[in-house]
């Protein structure tokens, strides 16, 4: 669908590595597409018991491409890719784990809300700047963000769009463990294995009994998408895009 997206099987553990090192990864639609279908292709397949989100060394991911949101300031549909893949991800019956390396913004930090396990190196730096965009939090995570970080510190991430460090994320609980670039993909593959190698019935229940009912999840995405939706084509969000993209040209 895209080369942006590499699948790999290795065993019953699936690798999704978004690869697109020139624009740090940011996420385009058909980006999206591809990694809410091999979240389905995880769900409806046995042999598959975990999937696993890397990047590139340096960048996880800038988050969605701003490009794709100008378009859609400037009157272009925004599809629905980017819903789609967080259903499957909001929704995933298989455990999900992330390796970070790097930059991880917007949605590159917000998935991590829905991982079981993320593995980050030092140097990562976790940052959602959903307001200075004029925009607002997305993927669930102004529900799981105060549940997981605390009232205070998800508003230090998501409202002031504070740049959280790997120690910090893993002190509020955003991801589980720190390990050094050379050992960050062997930790997460390990950890993967670990996963994989479970009864897998035990294992599923007792991830939804820790999820609980994921209704109240999937309204608030929803409710969510509807002010980002809105927001997207106000002249707040229209006027941050285009200082992103003219700051490109100046560069
Ligand atoms: N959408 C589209 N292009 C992006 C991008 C994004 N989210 N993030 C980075 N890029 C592009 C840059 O425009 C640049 O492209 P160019 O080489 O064609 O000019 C390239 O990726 C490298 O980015 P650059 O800014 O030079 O790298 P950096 O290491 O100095 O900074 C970031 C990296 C991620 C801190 C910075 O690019 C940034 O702030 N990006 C925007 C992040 C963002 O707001 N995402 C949306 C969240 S909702």
């Amino acid at each position: 669908m895209t080369e942006h997206i590499q699948i790999e099987r290795q065993g019953a553990v699936q690798i999704i590595r978004m690869n697109r090192p020139d624009k740090k990864n940011a996420i385009t639609r058909a980006m999206y597409a591809a990694m809410a279908s091999a979240l389905k292709e995880a769900d409806a397949d046995a042999e598959l018991r975990v999937s696993v989100f890397m990047g590139v060394p340096g960048a996880f991911s800038s988050g969605n491409d701003l490009a794709d949101f100008l378009a859609v300031a400037q009157g272009g549909e925004h599809g629905r890719e980017v819903f789609d893949f967080l259903m499957a991800l909001a929704t995933a019956a298989k455990p999900v784990l992330a390796g970070v390396d790097g930059i991880a913004v917007g949605i590159g930090t917000t998935i991590q809300l829905h991982c079981d396990l993320t593995f980050a190196t030092p140097r990562s730096v976790f940052r959602t700047p959903f307001v200075d965009l004029g925009l607002v939090p997305e993927a669930g995570s102004s529900l799981l963000g105060p549940a997981i970080l605390g009232r205070q510190q998800a508003f230090a991430l998501l409202g002031l769009g504070e740049g959280f460090s790997a120690e910090k994320a893993k002190a509020t609980g955003l991801i589980y463990e720190v390990v050094d670039e050379d050992h960050l993909e062997g930790a997460v593959l390990a950890a993967a294995r670990e996963i994989a190698a479970k009864p897998p019935e035990a294992l599923k229940i007792a991830r939804d009994l820790m999820r609980g009912d994921r209704s109240e999840l999937v309204a608030r995405i929803k409710e969510e998408g509807a002010h980002f939706a809105a927001r997207l084509k106000s002249e707040e969000a229209r006027a941050a895009f285009l200082a992103f993209m003219s700051r490109k040209k100046a560069g």
